[in-house]
């Protein structure tokens, strides 16, 4: 059978005025890197979020890197953090030296919940990581009341989740630390990479441009020769009396004037995203085998279109779509704790019992902004066709 459907790693085509940004740029900007665009896309998303500040990087690892630095954890201080999610998630903090404590999420919403986070706190916790993982935003509110009672640090992974909001507050606002994404597959992509990081506390705004840009810094004096004793200055970043480390994580002006561009096209792309995914859960309640989360608010962005199937016929159903009908499924994410990465880390215990139900019951449709309606129409149709077959 040849595939119909893929599960494709491009969320969405552009418009001729996106392009049209694209070609400007290429043509006409002065430096391809640090200047006027990316203030300007930095300037725009803040405002899209209602926040003070925002830096771009070139990707949201990069930008969990830099949180995960700046939460200058000592070695012995934890890190509660979801097994459910992609591994930049969690990553950049090990290597930062947190020790991260594996939480559940919860079965339905596919995310954690302030009660699972609070079971996780002891005396050595040092920061939350809510990953508002399929695109949906977890219960941000008391996630937020939570890390306030302890004094706790808040990072929001909002790779997949950007747009949503609860109480008019958007997804990544409510943490200290907000994270987003604009890799190929997300729901806005600036060709292919680019990231976002916004911060509450405005000790770190001086600190993210230098260890986004290797150190560099102007010099604290007056000069009399722009090029005496040099261009500009390479300086330690110090928090809290202890260095930092730099890096390069600096995004190119092409992405940034067309992430400044995408933005105004962001919440139609969602609502698109939205309505069809509702419309596709809608058309199958006739088959509880198949189970989704319907969150028709803009709570949800549908980032991804996952179900569960827990009477056993998961792995025949995603066969027989991609055999018979050509649509390919796909299984994810699999659990941090099961990785053999995470293993040899000495992370390979979880008490995750719901994680673990999810990902062995679950299953992601192919959802790209950039399908058509015939595409949608005959992944309904197969989908029906399958579940009609698998009950025999
Ligand atoms: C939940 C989550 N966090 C982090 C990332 C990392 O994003 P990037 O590829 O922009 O580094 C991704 C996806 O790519 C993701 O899905």
């Amino acid at each position: 059978m040849e595939l119909k459907v893929d599960f494709s790693g491009r969320s969405h085509f552009y418009t001729d005025e996106e392009k049209a940004v694209v070609l400007e740029v290429m043509d006409s900007s002065n430096g391809l890197t640090q200047g006027i665009y990316r203030d300007k896309f930095e300037r725009k998303f803040a405002a899209y979020q209602s926040v003070s500040h925002a830096y771009t990087t070139m990707n949201a690892t990069a930008a969990l890197e830099l949180t995960a630095q700046l939460c200058q954890f000592n070695g012995e201080e934890e890190l509660i953090a979801p097994s459910h999610t992609f591994t930049a998630s969690v990553y950049p903090f090990v290597k930062q030296g947190a020790k991260v404590v594996w939480v559940d999420i919860d079965f339905e919403s596919r995310v954690v919940t302030a009660d699972l986070i609070e079971e996780k706190i002891t005396e050595k916790t040092k920061a939350i990581l809510v990953v508002h993982l399929y695109g949906y935003l977890a219960d941000m509110p008391a996630i937020r009341a939570l890390a306030d009672r302890y004094n706790l640090l808040l990072i929001e992974d909002t790779a997949q989740a950007i747009g949503t909001e609860i109480n008019g507050k958007k997804a990544g606002s409510w943490g200290d630390f907000g994270i987003f994404s604009f890799h190929s597959h997300k729901n806005i992509t600036t060709l292919g990479e680019g990231g976002m990081l916004t911060v509450k506390d405005n000790k770190f705004c001086e600190l993210i441009p230098m260890l986004r840009h290797n150190g560099h810094c102007g010099f604290d004096y007056n000069r009399d020769n722009y090029w005496i004793p040099a261009m500009g200055n390479v300086d330690i970043v110090e928090l809290n009396g202890t260095p930092v480390e730099v890096n390069n994580y600096c995004l190119g002006e092409v992405e940034c004037a067309l992430g400044a561009k995408l933005l105004d096209r962001l919440d139609q792309i969602n609502d698109e995203k939205r309505a069809r995914a509702i419309n596709f859960i809608d058309i199958l309640q006739g088959f509880p085998e198949l189970q989704f989360q319907r969150i028709d608010s803009i709570r949800h962005n549908y980032h991804l279109l996952v179900a569960t199937m827990e009477n056993g016929n998961r792995d025949e159903f995603i066969r027989r779509m991609y055999e018979q009908k050509g649509v390919k499924c796909v299984v994810q994410y699999y659990p941090l704790h099961r990785y053999d990465y995470y293993k040899k880390l000495g992370l390979g215990e979880a008490d995750v019992p719901n994680t673990d139900r999810f990902y062995d019951n679950m299953i992601s449709f192919p959802f790209q902004h950039w399908m058509s309606d015939e595409e949608l129409e005959y992944m309904t149709k197969s989908t029906l066709e399958i579940l009609q077959e698998l009950r025999g």
